[in-house]
Order: C-alpha cells, then sequence, then structure tokens
C-alpha cells in the first residue's frame, strides 16, 4: 500500500545546530539496492515518471524544493502526495502507476529502490499497466 513514512528529525527547531535524519532510513520497507535522484531547473513544468514496475518498490522524498507524486491505480483512482521538506517521504510498492510533477527550480527529488536498474520491468503504457495488473 502507498503510504507516508516521517524520517525522524534528531535536531528540534530550538536547537542552534542543523537538522539530521539518519536512523529514519531503517523505516524504509526494504534493502537499498539503487539511489538516483531528479533535479535541475529543466524539470519545472514537467511531468517526470509516468510508469509502472514489476519489481521495483520506492522510497521518495525531497531533500531540496519541492515536488508532488501522484499515484494513479487500476481503476484511475488518483492520490496526490506533496514532498515538501526531507522528513517527508513516500513509499510506492511495485506495480503502482506514478508520475512526479510540479517540481520547484530547487526541487532535488530523491528515490531510493529495492532493484538495479532494470528497464526490462518498466511498464510505460497506462493500458498495458491495466492489463498486467489483471494478470
Ligand atoms: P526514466 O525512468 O525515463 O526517467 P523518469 O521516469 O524519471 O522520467 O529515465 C530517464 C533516463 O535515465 C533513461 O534513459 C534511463 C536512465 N536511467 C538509468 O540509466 N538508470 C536509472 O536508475 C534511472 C532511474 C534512469
Amino acid at each position: 500500500e502507498v503510504k507516508m513514512l516521517t524520517l525522524p528529525d534528531f535536531n528540534s527547531d530550538e536547537d542552534s545546530i542543523g537538522h539530521i535524519t539518519v536512523e529514519g532510513f531503517k523505516d524504509v520497507p526494504f534493502e537499498i539496492k539503487r539511489i538516483f535522484y531528479i533535479f535541475g531547473k529543466e524539470n519545472v513544468g514537467l511531468v517526470r515518471g509516468r510508469h509502472a514496475n514489476r519489481k521495483s518498490e520506492f522510497v521518495l522524498f525531497n531533500i531540496s524544493g519541492k515536488s508532488k507524486v501522484k499515484v494513479i491505480d487500476e481503476y484511475r483512482n488518483e492520490t496526490v502526495f506533496e514532498l515538501n521538506k526531507p522528513q517527508d517521504a513516500v513509499y510506492i510498492p511495485k506495480m503502482v502507476w506514478k508520475e512526479m510533477y510540479d517540481f520547484t527550480e530547487d526541487s532535488i527529488l530523491m528515490v531510493l529502490t529495492n532493484e538495479y536498474y532494470d528497464p526490462a520491468e518498466y511498464i510505460r503504457e497506462f493500458d498495458d499497466f491495466v492489463n498486467a495488473v489483471k494478470e
């Protein structure tokens, strides 16, 4: 099930030093095999993603700036998550259609996943996704 994770923040706003989240990564519900990040002002106004994955699960969070993640199920029900701060992450299991958009210029969208990159496990047509879910 798609869900928000809150990574712990070890320094409060009252502390005179910056925030740190470390052990929060224990909350990631898989062993991390790959990390990538989507960044650059060219993404402003673009929609990234638009795919589902047969094997990969993801945890996404903005380490800088903001973005939104929309997940769509096979009945075209949509849920939008706003990623506005480094502690707010969304977990996306395999076989969920996802789109990332509304990137701010300073957006750095960090993505953690349980699989190495394999283009063969990406489903890039929505109708193929619907059919694959039914299988
Ligand atoms: P793509 O998955 O299409 O990006 P997005 O879904 O975020 O819009 O990937 C863009 C390009 O980067 C594509 O040529 C594949 C390559 N790529 C890798 O080689 N390894 C990776 O781990 C990822 C995520 C992408």
